[in-house]
């Protein structure tokens, strides 16, 4: 079954087939990456441009790796070194990237809604690598390929999502897809962290979306524990006194995930603030599946570019 839709812009609007058909394709995919010639033309002829107008280790470097593995021409271009810098508007700026003739934009921006506005002006496959504080769908797709591996299944299992709910997008597109999945998510946080009402969203989907009154009953008998980065460049309303306040209440450290499962996993989608939402000996831990996420992350962006830019 091919992917009827143009462009990636969020988890929202994917149907649970969609989900399934990118995590099988990615399947395959993962295959690629442990052999010793991690290259298949599949993509051959075919070019992708990643727009980054904020930083990243992640995710542009492994959309880059993914166009590259399979064949595809990838060019990489920053906001800071590119005409932005004199003024160019973003649509400008897409229309001129559009006029190369590029088969997808890989597109990340700090506003919400910057790729679904590209999407309306190219013709060129859109994908959406997080826009503000709305979706990141590559990573949710990633998480879920994760959680699929090591739980085998998503209908039942009860998943915390516990810090800065309110300025992650990966937050939201996990929400999304893991109910539409049919788990049931529990955030956790500050008060001031997270978006009471969000929750009624979800209100007709397979699993369910809640807020717990706090991190340890989120995490009570958790199958995964997802932490969420405390967005540094994005906190100047003093959402909370201290770090070390935040550690204290929100971070995870062994005896809090002692609550979890004992069969649990901990995900967190990087960067990572060792001390503060998360100690090094459960980053570093036997729970820990941060880098399979990463690795994983290869797979799920070269199964969206095949879907989307017409790989045979
Ligand atoms: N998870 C994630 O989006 O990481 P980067 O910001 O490094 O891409």
């Amino acid at each position: 079954m091919p992917l009827h839709r143009k462009d990636l812009l969020g988890i929202e609007d994917l149907s649970v087939e969609e989900i399934n058909l990118i995590l099988d394709t990615a399947e395959t995919f993962r295959d690629i990456n442990s052999r010793r010639i991690k290259k298949v033309p599949t993509l051959r002829g075919k070019t992708v441009i990643n727009l980054f107008f904020e930083a990243s280790t992640r995710t542009r470097t492994s959309f880059e790796i993914a166009g590259k593995r399979l064949s595809a021409d990838t060019i990489n271009i920053s906001a800071s070194t590119s005409s932005v810098v004199k003024g160019e508007t973003l649509i400008d700026t897409a229309q001129n990237l559009e006029a190369m003739a590029p088969d997808a934009i890989v597109i990340r921006h700090s506003s919400s809604g910057a790729p679904h506005q590209i999407a309306k002006y190219v013709n060129s496959a859109v994908i959406n690598a997080g826009d503000g504080a709305h979706e990141h769908p590559t990573q949710a797709l990633l998480d879920a390929l994760t959680i699929r591996h090591n739980k085998g299944k998503f209908a039942g299992l009860k998943v915390a999502i516990i810090g800065d709910v309110l300025h992650s997008r990966v937050a939201r597109s996990n929400a999304y897809l893991l109910s539409k999945l049919g788990a049931h998510v529990s955030f956790a946080g500050p008060n001031t962290l997270l978006p009471h009402g969000f929750e009624k969203q979800f209100a007709n989907a397979e699993g369910s979306v809640r807020f717990a009154a706090n991190v340890n009953e989120a995490i009570a008998d958790a199958d995964v524990v997802m932490m969420l980065r405390i967005q540094m460049e994005r906190q100047a309303g003093g959402f909370f006194p201290s770090l070390k306040e935040y550690s204290i209440h929100y971070g995870l450290n062994l005896k809090r995930l002692s609550l979890a499962k004992p069969d649990a996993i901990v995900l967190h989608p990087g960067p990572i603030n060792r001390g503060v939402e998360i100690e090094s000996d459960v980053v570093d831990g036997p729970y820990s599946v941060i880098l399979d996420q990463v690795a994983n992350g290869v797979a799920v962006r070269m199964a969206v570019l095949y879907l989307l830019a017409g790989g045979e």
